[in-house]
Protein backbone atom coordinates (compact mmCIF):
# COMPACT_ATOMS: atom_id res chain seq x y z
CA UNK A 1 0.00 0.00 0.00
CA UNK A 2 2.90 2.56 1.16
CA UNK A 3 4.81 1.27 -2.20
CA UNK A 4 1.35 2.35 -4.12
CA UNK A 5 1.19 5.91 -2.43
CA UNK A 6 4.71 6.91 -2.88
CA UNK A 7 4.97 5.42 -6.52
CA UNK A 8 1.28 7.78 -7.26
CA UNK A 9 2.86 10.55 -5.35
CA UNK A 10 5.93 10.35 -7.83
CA UNK A 11 3.83 10.73 -10.76
CA UNK A 12 1.79 13.24 -9.61
CA UNK A 13 5.15 14.94 -8.70
CA UNK A 14 6.54 14.19 -12.33
CA UNK A 15 3.16 15.66 -13.98
CA UNK A 16 3.47 18.89 -12.11
CA UNK A 17 6.87 19.38 -13.34
CA UNK A 18 6.63 18.58 -16.62
CA UNK A 19 3.67 20.93 -16.99
CA UNK A 20 5.68 23.97 -15.40
CA UNK A 21 5.85 26.52 -17.36
CA UNK A 22 5.95 29.85 -15.20
CA UNK A 23 3.42 31.90 -17.03
CA UNK A 24 3.70 34.67 -14.50
CA UNK A 25 4.04 38.45 -16.01
CA UNK A 26 7.34 38.56 -16.39
CA UNK A 27 8.85 42.49 -15.30
CA UNK A 28 12.54 42.88 -16.92
CA UNK A 29 14.73 44.41 -14.57
CA UNK A 30 18.32 45.17 -14.37
CA UNK A 31 20.85 43.08 -11.95
CA UNK A 32 20.82 45.97 -9.53
CA UNK A 33 16.73 46.27 -9.31
CA UNK A 34 16.22 43.04 -8.81
CA UNK A 35 18.57 42.88 -5.54
CA UNK A 36 16.72 46.00 -4.48
CA UNK A 37 13.16 44.42 -5.25
CA UNK A 38 14.14 41.26 -3.39
CA UNK A 39 16.06 42.77 -0.50
CA UNK A 40 13.14 44.47 0.63
CA UNK A 41 11.07 41.43 -0.11
CA UNK A 42 13.60 39.46 2.23
CA UNK A 43 13.08 42.37 4.64
CA UNK A 44 8.80 42.07 4.10
CA UNK A 45 9.54 38.12 5.34
CA UNK A 46 11.96 38.90 8.17
CA UNK A 47 9.58 41.77 9.26
CA UNK A 48 6.25 39.76 9.24
CA UNK A 49 7.76 36.87 11.15
CA UNK A 50 8.41 39.55 14.01
CA UNK A 51 5.55 40.89 13.67
CA UNK A 52 3.71 36.92 14.01
CA UNK A 53 6.41 36.65 16.60
CA UNK A 54 5.50 39.48 18.95
CA UNK A 55 1.92 38.86 18.68
CA UNK A 56 2.19 35.07 20.37
CA UNK A 57 3.64 36.97 23.34
CA UNK A 58 1.05 40.22 22.90
CA UNK A 59 3.89 42.47 22.51
CA UNK A 60 1.81 45.26 20.95
CA UNK A 61 4.64 47.65 21.38
CA UNK A 62 6.59 45.59 19.72
CA UNK A 63 4.34 44.67 16.66
CA UNK A 64 4.30 48.28 16.33
CA UNK A 65 8.26 48.59 16.35
CA UNK A 66 8.75 45.56 13.88
CA UNK A 67 5.84 46.94 11.85
CA UNK A 68 7.04 50.74 11.03
CA UNK A 69 10.15 50.28 9.16
CA UNK A 70 8.02 48.04 6.29
CA UNK A 71 5.51 51.22 6.26
CA UNK A 72 5.75 53.47 3.44
CA UNK A 73 8.89 54.88 4.70
CA UNK A 74 10.19 51.70 3.40
CA UNK A 75 9.24 52.56 -0.21
CA UNK A 76 10.38 55.68 -0.23
CA UNK A 77 14.05 54.41 -0.25
CA UNK A 78 15.57 54.95 -3.56
CA UNK A 79 12.65 53.92 -5.19
CA UNK A 80 12.27 56.42 -7.89
CA UNK A 81 14.39 54.59 -10.00
CA UNK A 82 12.01 51.54 -10.06
CA UNK A 83 8.54 53.59 -11.26
CA UNK A 84 10.01 53.43 -14.52
CA UNK A 85 11.15 50.26 -14.62
CA UNK A 86 8.23 48.51 -13.07
CA UNK A 87 4.60 48.78 -14.61
CA UNK A 88 1.83 51.28 -12.36
CA UNK A 89 -0.03 48.50 -11.25
CA UNK A 90 2.57 46.25 -9.81
CA UNK A 91 3.90 49.90 -7.80
CA UNK A 92 0.17 50.26 -6.67
CA UNK A 93 -0.16 47.08 -5.22
CA UNK A 94 3.24 47.40 -3.66
CA UNK A 95 2.61 50.72 -2.23
CA UNK A 96 -0.56 49.64 -0.90
CA UNK A 97 1.09 46.82 0.95
CA UNK A 98 3.18 49.20 2.85
CA UNK A 99 0.21 51.89 3.70
CA UNK A 100 -0.63 48.36 5.67
CA UNK A 101 2.05 48.15 7.39
CA UNK A 102 1.57 51.72 8.67
CA UNK A 103 -2.04 51.17 9.59
CA UNK A 104 -0.62 47.91 11.56
CA UNK A 105 1.84 50.04 13.20
CA UNK A 106 -0.43 52.77 14.28
CA UNK A 107 -3.12 50.38 15.50
CA UNK A 108 -0.90 48.11 17.27
CA UNK A 109 -0.09 51.36 19.42
CA UNK A 110 -3.68 52.43 20.18
CA UNK A 111 -5.52 49.60 20.12
CA UNK A 112 -3.24 46.99 21.48
CA UNK A 113 -5.63 44.27 20.10
CA UNK A 114 -3.04 41.34 19.12
CA UNK A 115 -6.50 39.39 17.24
CA UNK A 116 -7.42 42.75 15.01
CA UNK A 117 -3.41 43.22 13.82
CA UNK A 118 -3.83 39.42 13.03
CA UNK A 119 -6.41 39.96 11.12
CA UNK A 120 -5.10 43.11 9.46
CA UNK A 121 -1.79 41.28 8.45
CA UNK A 122 -3.63 38.23 7.33
CA UNK A 123 -5.65 40.33 4.95
CA UNK A 124 -2.78 42.51 3.81
CA UNK A 125 -0.84 39.05 3.04
CA UNK A 126 -3.19 38.40 0.41
CA UNK A 127 -1.55 41.30 -1.88
CA UNK A 128 1.69 39.42 -1.16
CA UNK A 129 0.36 36.30 -2.84
CA UNK A 130 -2.01 37.87 -5.12
CA UNK A 131 1.34 40.13 -6.45
CA UNK A 132 3.83 36.67 -6.56
CA UNK A 133 1.03 34.71 -8.69
CA UNK A 134 1.08 37.78 -11.35
CA UNK A 135 4.88 38.92 -11.90
CA UNK A 136 8.30 37.07 -12.26
CA UNK A 137 11.45 38.91 -12.43
CA UNK A 138 13.59 38.44 -15.13
CA UNK A 139 17.14 40.01 -15.94
CA UNK A 140 17.63 42.27 -18.77
CA UNK A 141 20.49 44.54 -19.81
CA UNK A 142 18.64 46.70 -21.19
CA UNK A 143 14.90 47.14 -18.82
CA UNK A 144 11.73 47.15 -21.36
CA UNK A 145 10.98 50.64 -22.02
CA UNK A 146 7.25 50.10 -22.69
CA UNK A 147 6.16 50.99 -19.04
CA UNK A 148 8.45 54.10 -18.30
CA UNK A 149 7.42 57.41 -18.29
CA UNK A 150 8.91 59.34 -20.96
CA UNK A 151 11.30 62.17 -20.14
CA UNK A 152 9.35 65.21 -20.69
CA UNK A 153 11.42 68.03 -22.20
CA UNK A 154 10.59 71.41 -21.33
CA UNK A 155 10.89 73.78 -24.39
C1 LIG B 1 3.79 44.31 -5.81
C2 LIG B 1 4.23 42.98 -5.86
C3 LIG B 1 4.70 42.24 -4.64
C4 LIG B 1 4.20 42.31 -3.37
C5 LIG B 1 3.01 43.11 -2.86
C6 LIG B 1 5.00 41.42 -2.57
N1 LIG B 1 5.96 40.83 -3.33
FE1 LIG B 1 7.39 39.53 -2.68
N2 LIG B 1 8.12 39.34 -4.59
C7 LIG B 1 7.60 39.99 -5.70
C8 LIG B 1 8.31 39.54 -6.88
C9 LIG B 1 8.04 40.00 -8.32
C10 LIG B 1 9.28 38.62 -6.45
C11 LIG B 1 10.24 37.82 -7.33
C12 LIG B 1 9.46 36.63 -7.86
C13 LIG B 1 10.15 35.94 -8.99
O1 LIG B 1 10.88 36.55 -9.78
O2 LIG B 1 9.91 34.72 -9.14
C14 LIG B 1 9.14 38.52 -5.00
C15 LIG B 1 9.92 37.72 -4.18
C16 LIG B 1 9.76 37.59 -2.82
C17 LIG B 1 10.60 36.80 -1.96
C18 LIG B 1 11.84 36.03 -2.39
C19 LIG B 1 13.06 36.87 -2.04
C20 LIG B 1 14.37 36.34 -2.60
O3 LIG B 1 15.42 36.71 -2.04
O4 LIG B 1 14.37 35.55 -3.55
C21 LIG B 1 10.08 36.89 -0.70
C22 LIG B 1 10.61 36.22 0.58
C23 LIG B 1 8.92 37.76 -0.76
N3 LIG B 1 8.75 38.18 -2.07
C24 LIG B 1 8.14 38.08 0.34
C25 LIG B 1 7.03 38.94 0.29
C26 LIG B 1 6.14 39.20 1.40
C27 LIG B 1 6.24 38.57 2.78
C28 LIG B 1 5.21 40.09 0.96
C29 LIG B 1 4.05 40.72 1.69
C30 LIG B 1 4.23 41.21 3.01
C31 LIG B 1 5.52 40.37 -0.43
N4 LIG B 1 6.62 39.65 -0.80
C32 LIG B 1 4.79 41.22 -1.22
C33 LIG B 1 6.58 40.90 -5.70
C34 LIG B 1 5.81 41.28 -4.61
Amino acid sequence: MKKIIAMTLCLVATTVTANDIDERRVLPVTEMQRNHILTEMRALLAGTQNILSALARDDMAAVARHARPLGTGMAHKGEDHMQAALPQEFMRLGMSVHKDFDQIAADAESLKNPKHTLKQLSESMNKCVACHAAYQLRITDQPEKSHAQPMRHKH
